[in-house]
């Protein structure tokens, strides 16, 4: 049995060769080449974020059959929604618990799809475990510090190594104003913690590519927080630590903290000036986590969806015109899984709408935004 990944290395001559039957191409009788198809023809990934919390909960996406059928069908690359966080993979200093995460790595090798992995170290202590904030880290704290964030990289690394091809190696450190957040782990580190977590990575898995991630967006309002990430970037690159590329999350549409501002605050001016000077320090880009935030948009679902497309399509031609751009992963491929259901709720309570796919199943005018982009985008060099 061919895998699907084997199957579009093979492509349609392959398949007349093998004299196999009209096996899927990515392809799907009426929504055309799968997301993953159009994106390979370029050089590209399209993939998503998946979760395997308690089944029927918002995160537990992968418990679901049709989800799953859904990432079969349209995705070539998967990312742990959050099976690999620290909080959830390390449940006390001893432990190590992979169950969850290794469901979402063997399902996706079963099905010819490679994995990103999010995230090795959040620095931020509202996601540490508690037993890390409340840690006693001794006479010699730099030392301890440093024994459990190598440990806990090199652990996570090694063991799927050759396995994920791409890590967010740090997530988040820089606030909405631009600072750096502190933690136990930086408190006896320094900044360092984040030069040191990349060193490690790269020592366990010299091929994985190894990126910072972060959602400093391209709405008004998050300029300090792309000059912090910018200005940690040129720090990290100029320390010479082992970083790839920016995980840009991509978390677009309306305001997240009740703003009244509506809905498309996008400020496409100083969000090309950052990635140009981000790509300007020899750094990749990957899109890692989208999705668009439909909070502010009037509640008929013809009208949301279509901005939602609308949107979403100026988002990923601006981020496409870039070639450093590789990756598309979206955060859940249909809107009843969403984390934004259990986020920023709209006042007249209805269903967000952020995804490819509504809650029946079915593709969306986003999806077809999506495919549109993918086409439309230059082959990657
Ligand atoms: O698993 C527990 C469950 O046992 C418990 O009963 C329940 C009680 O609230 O909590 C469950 O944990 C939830 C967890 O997801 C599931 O692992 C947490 O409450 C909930 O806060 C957590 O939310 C996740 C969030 O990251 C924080 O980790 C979302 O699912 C996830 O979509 C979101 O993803 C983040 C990326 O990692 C980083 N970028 C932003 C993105 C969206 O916030």
């Amino acid at each position: 049995m061919l895998t699907r990944r084997q199957t579009l290395a093979l492509g349609a001559g392959g398949l007349a060769a093998l004299g196999a039957p009209g096996f899927a191409l990515g392809r799907d009788e009426d929504r055309g080449p799968s997301l993953h198809a159009l994106a390979q023809a370029k050089g590209m990934r399209f993939g998503s974020a998946v979760g395997v919390s308690p089944p029927g909960t918002i995160s537990g996406a992968f418990h679901d059959p049709q989800y799953r059928q859904l990432l079969i069908d349209e995705c070539g690359v998967l990312v742990h929604e959050n099976e690999l966080k620290w909080y959830v993979a390390r449940p006390d200093a001893e432990t190590f618990d992979f169950e969850r995460a290794d469901m979402i790595m063997d399902f996706a090798e079963e099905n010819g799809m490679e994995m990103r992995g999010h995230t090795l170290l959040w620095h931020h202590t509202d996601w540490f475990p508690d037993w890390i904030n409340n840690h006693d880290f001794g006479s010699r704290p730099g030392t301890e510090a440093e024994r459990m964030l190598t440990e806990h990289v090199r652990t996570m690394v090694e063991r799927y190594k050759g396995r994920i091809y791409s890590w967010d190696v740090v997530n988040e450190t820089i606030d909405e104003a631009g600072r750096f957040r502190q933690t136990p782990l930086s408190r006896h580190l320094g900044e360092e913690v984040i030069d040191l977590a990349f060193h490690i990575a790269r020592e366990a898995d010299p091929a994985a590519e190894l990126l910072y991630n972060d959602y400093m967006n391209w709405e008004a309002g998050y300029e300090r927080q792309q000059e912090g990430v910018l200005r940690l970037l040129e720090r990290l690159k100029a320390r010479g630590a082992p970083i790839d590329g920016l995980g840009v999350q991509g978390h677009i549409g309306s305001g997240n903290y009740d703003y009244s501002t509506g809905f498309d605050t996008a400020r496409e001016d100083t969000w090309r000036q950052f990635l140009d000077d981000v790509v300007g320090l020899d750094l990749s880009l990957s899109v890692t986590e989208f999705d668009v935030h439909d909070k502010n948009l009037p509640a008929d679902i013809e009208i949301r969806d279509r901005k939602v497309a609308e949107l979403g399509r100026r988002y990923l031609d601006l981020m496409f015109s870039y070639p450093q751009t590789k990756d598309l992963l979206v955060w859940g491929m249909a809107d009843q899984y969403s984390w934004y259901q259990e986020h920023w709720v709209r006042e007249d309570g209805v269903a967000k709408r952020p995804t490819p796919y509504d809650e029946n199943f079915q593709p969306k005018p986003l999806r077809q935004a999506i495919a549109d982009a993918l086409i439309a985008a230059e082959p990657r060099p």
